[in-house]
C-alpha cells in the first residue's frame, strides 16, 4: 500500500513529503473551507482495481436507472408531477402542501441531480428529457414494470427457488396492470381495431379479457355507432371499466360483465347475440404455457362462436427476443408469471393452420408502438 499525494477528488494544493503524505495546504475543500487536519490518501493497486472494475461494470449506471425509475414514479404518483406541470414550481406557489417538505424537496433535487428537473432559487421545472419521461406513455411503460409487475420481480428469488407459487403466493397487481396498458393499447390499439371494423362494416364489438375497458371506451368515442361488450374473469377490472364507460357517459352503448374469455359456452346469450367482432388482446399467448394444444382447442371454440359474418381479431405481442424495446424485459415477466410466451407471426400461422380458423389479415403498426401483430380470423369457408 501506498501513502502518497492524491490524483482524484477535489484538487488538493499540498506539498508531498518524503514519506509520500501531502500536507494539505489550500483553503478550498469541495468548494467550502478545507477541514483541520492532515489530509493523508491511502492507495492500493488491488483495491484501486476492483473499484475500477465495479466501475467499468455499469453497475452504478444500473443503479441510478434502478433509482430513478422508483423516484420518476413517486413524482407521478405523488402529484408533484401534476403541480409541477400547473406551475406551482416552488413553496410559494404551493409545491408541497399537504406533503412532507423535507422528503418531497429533497427528492425533487435528487431529480435535478439526474437532469429530470431544472432547480433555480428553490423552484423546479421539467427539463426536455423530464418531459419526455413523464410522457403518458413513459409513464405507462414504468407502471407496467414497477407498479403492475414489481411485487413479481421483487420475489423472482423465492419464485425460482420454487418457495413461492405465482398465483398462490405472488401476484401482479391487475388494477395498476389494466390502467397502464389502458393508456398504451388507447393510443396504439384502438384504431388498428376502429381499422379492422370499418372495413366489415361492423358497429357491435366484444372484447375478451377487457381489463379497464379503455378499447371499449376509445372506440365507442371515435365512432358513435359502436356498441359493445367487454368480458374479463376479474371483478375489480369489470368495476373499473363500468366506472370509465359511466364517467364517459356511455353507460348505455357499453356493457361489462365478469366471465371465462376462453369458455364461449358461457359467455351470456343475450349480452352477445348480436356481436359482430370479437376481440382478444394480450390474452391468448398465456396459454402457450400447457402447449399449443390448448391454444388451438380454445380457438376452435371460438370458431364455433363465429357463425354468419362473425370474426375474430386477435391481437398479440410479437416479441423478437432481442434486448430492444424493453423486449427482454417483457420476456422476464413471462418467465416469472410462469405464463406461456408470446410468439411471432409465424408460429402463430402453424398453430391457426390446426384450427377450423382461416386467417384473413394480419395488421401491424410499421413502425410505432409496441411490438404487435393483429390477426384477422374468420371460420375456414
Ligand atoms: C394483459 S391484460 C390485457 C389487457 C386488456 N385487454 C386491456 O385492454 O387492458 C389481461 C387481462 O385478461 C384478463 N383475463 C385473464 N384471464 C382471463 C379469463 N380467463 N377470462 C377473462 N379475462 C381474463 C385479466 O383480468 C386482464 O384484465
Amino acid at each position: 500500500m501506498d501513502i502518497s499525494p492524491g490524483t482524484s477528488g477535489p484538487p488538493l494544493t499540498g506539498t508531498p513529503t518524503p514519506d509520500g503524505t501531502t500536507r494539505h495546504t489550500g483553503t478550498s475543500f469541495g468548494g467550502g473551507p478545507a477541514p483541520d487536519g492532515e489530509p493523508v490518501e491511502l492507495r492500493d493497486e488491488e483495491l484501486g482495481r476492483t473499484w475500477e472494475e465495479f466501475k467499468l461494470s455499469g453497475m452504478p449506471d444500473l443503479l441510478g436507472a434502478l433509482h430513478l425509475c422508483h423516484a420518476l414514479h413517486a413524482l407521478a404518483k405523488s402529484g408533484l408531477l401534476e403541480r409541477l406541470r400547473e406551475g406551482r414550481h416552488s413553496t410559494g406557489s404551493g409545491l408541497y402542501d399537504g406533503m412532507n417538505h423535507r422528503v418531497s424537496s429533497h427528492t425533487l433535487r435528487y431529480l435535478a441531480l439526474k437532469g429530470v428537473l431544472e432547480q433555480w432559487r428553490g423552484s423546479y421545472r421539467l427539463t426536455r428529457r423530464g418531459e419526455l419521461l413523464t410522457s403518458d406513455i413513459s409513464l405507462a411503460r414504468l407502471g407496467f414494470y414497477l407498479e403492475a409487475y414489481g411485487p413479481v420481480v421483487g420475489r423472482a428469488d423465492e419464485l425460482m427457488t420454487g418457495a413461492a407459487v405465482y398465483g398462490t403466493d405472488v401476484h401482479r397487481s391487475n388494477g395498476p396492470l389494466s390502467r397502464h396498458c389502458g393508456t398504451v393499447f388507447g393510443r396504439y390499439y384502438t384504431p388498428v381495431v376502429l381499422e379492422a371494423m370499418r372495413d366489415r362494416g361492423a358497429k357491435r364489438i366484444m372484447d375478451l379479457g377487457c381489463g379497464g375497458g379503455r378499447l371499449l371506451v376509445d372506440a365507442c368515442l371515435n365512432d358513435p355507432e359502436i356498441t359493445g361488450v367487454g368480458l374479463d374473469i376479474a371483478p375489480a377490472a369489470v368495476e373499473v371499466a363500468r366506472e370509465l364507460a359511466r364517467s364517459h357517459g356511455l353507460e348505455d352503448r357499453l356493457e361489462f360483465v365478469v366471465g371465462d374469455a376462453f369458455d364461449p359456452g358461457t359467455w351470456p346469450e343475450e349480452v352477445c347475440a348480436d356481436i359482430e367482432v370479437i376481440t382478444g388482446i394480450g390474452v391468448l399467448h398465456e396459454h402457450f404455457r400447457d402447449g399449443d394444444k390448448a391454444v388451438v382447442d380454445i380457438l376452435d371454440a371460438y370458431a364455433d362462436f363465429l357463425t354468419g359474418e362473425r370474426m375474430l381479431l386477435i391481437g398479440e405481442p410479437e416479441p423478437h427476443y432481442d434486448d430492444r424495446e424493453s423486449d427482454s424485459e417483457f420476456f422476464l415477466m413471462h418467465v416469472l408469471t410462469d405464463q406461456g410466451f408470446p410468439v411471432d407471426r409465424a408460429v402463430w400461422a402453424g398453430v391457426f393452420a390446426r384450427t377450423r380458423l382461416t386467417c384473413r389479415r394480419t395488421l401491424t403498426w410499421a413502425t410505432a408502438g409496441p411490438r404487435m401483430c393483429f390477426y384477422e380470423l374468420e371460420p375456414r369457408g
